[in-house]
């Protein structure tokens, strides 16, 4: 192909704009390594305690050093993180910024999205051998932090929604719980879903399940922090060979997609269930046709795919459902492993919440 073909045909100004929309990606992807420091470190909260502070005082409050303080701080500010009042030569966080970065109990943080970040990226020369050659990485594998950031970026959610709209959205299951009802938490990883319904339903029971045994381990830590260890167990085991039950509700929150055998996980949740019990299935948001994943969240979706769930099920010869599954994909395993009812219960707009019954 001849370069003057194709130089012929470039709208400079659409050149332009793709160009801008680059850089801001690599500034982007940049500073995604900072917000992790500054999460690590606590520069964030420090500076929410501080309210508007120079380099030197954060950096005098956060024991770290005054040169790299004042660098990170003029990124977070050209990243719109951070708040500069040149007059004063100080740096701020608004309310917002304070409430996504700083505020580990609010509903909007996402500070924890920066830890996958990092860990995930941590992920791509393996991933690049993978493209060539096939096969993946193992969830264990990976970098610690995708475990740490997998709790800290979903929890925010899961206390929003999962007692308030997920479970009352299920045929029946917020009252047998309430009355005292069995739950297995299939693939629970630490643990964050299971102790938060293991708060709400005082009268019930809660067991964990996860393959990779440092979750399970602080799983168990967490479970004890929270004070709600004596209803609540953490066992290593594969989702396809869960023991127990009969179980009210066995859930799946985000790792159907990921797994080796979903279509073994799912047959094994229709044997433990419980009469009348159902399973809550949470999926990231995705639409069902290519199209409808060129957005923002089908962007960040299809990359944590790629670099993590299908990876960790193409590692074990699996389907490979990735994160951004079709309902119809999602339907067909389910449907197929036993279950007469599959529908999706509610949404957000990052979540699908299925309900499948026997
Ligand atoms: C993305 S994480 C989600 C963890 C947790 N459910 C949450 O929402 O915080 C996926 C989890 O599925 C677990 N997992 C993947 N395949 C599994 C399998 N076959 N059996 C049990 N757990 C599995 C992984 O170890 C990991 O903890």
């Amino acid at each position: 192909m001849s370069s003057t073909g194709a130089a012929d045909q470039i709208n400079q100004e659409k050149l332009e704009a793709f160009l801008g929309k680059v850089v801001t990606d690599f500034g982007a992807a940049l500073s995604s390594s900072l917000v992790y420091i500054g999460q690590k470190l606590g520069l964030y909260k420090a500076l929410a305690e501080a309210g508007a502070t120079t380099p030197a005082e954060l950096a005098g409050r956060t024991g770290t050093q005054e040169r790299y303080v004042r660098e990170w701080l003029i990124n977070q500010a050209a990243s719109g993180y951070v708040e500069y009042d040149a007059a004063e030569g100080k740096f701020s966080l608004s309310p917002e910024q304070r409430a996504a970065l700083a505020d580990e109990e609010s509903p909007a943080f996402v500070g924890g999205g920066f830890y996958l970040v990092k860990a995930m990226t941590n992920a791509v020369p393996r991933i690049e051998e993978s493209f060539r050659k096939g096969g993946g990485i193992l969830w264990g594998e990976h970098d610690p932090d995708l475990f740490v950031g997998v709790e800290r970026f979903f929890r925010p959610g899961y206390r929003t929604h999962l007692v308030n709209d997920w479970i009352p959205a299920l045929t029946g299951i917020a009252e047998k719980l309430k009355a005292g009802g069995l739950v297995a938490d299939v693939g629970c990883g630490h643990g964050a879903s299971t102790v938060i319904m293991a708060q709400a339903y005082p009268a019930s029971r809660f067991r964990g399940f996860d393959n990779h045994g440092p979750s399970i381990e602080h799983a168990r830590r967490a479970a004890e922090e929270a004070g709600v260890a004596g209803r609540v167990t953490f066992e290593v085991s594969a989702a396809g060979e869960i023991p127990g039950g009969p179980y009210d509700l066995v859930c799946f929150f985000d790792c159907l997609h990921d797994m080796g055998d979903p279509a073994g996980a799912a047959r094994r949740a229709a044997e433990v269930l419980a009469e009348g019990g159902s399973a809550l299935i949470v999926e990231p948001m995705a639409g069902d046709t290519v199209e409808e994943n060129i957005n923002i969240i089908g962007r960040t979706f299809s990359a944590a795919s790629t670099l993590c769930c299908t990876s960790n099920s193409l590692a074990l010869g699996g389907p490979a459902l990735g994160a951004v599954a079709t309902e119809e994909a999602l339907r067909e395993v389910v449907i197929g492993a036993g279950f007469k009812e599959f529908r999706r219960a509610t949404q957000t707009p990052f979540n699908r919440v299925f309900e499948a019954r026997r």
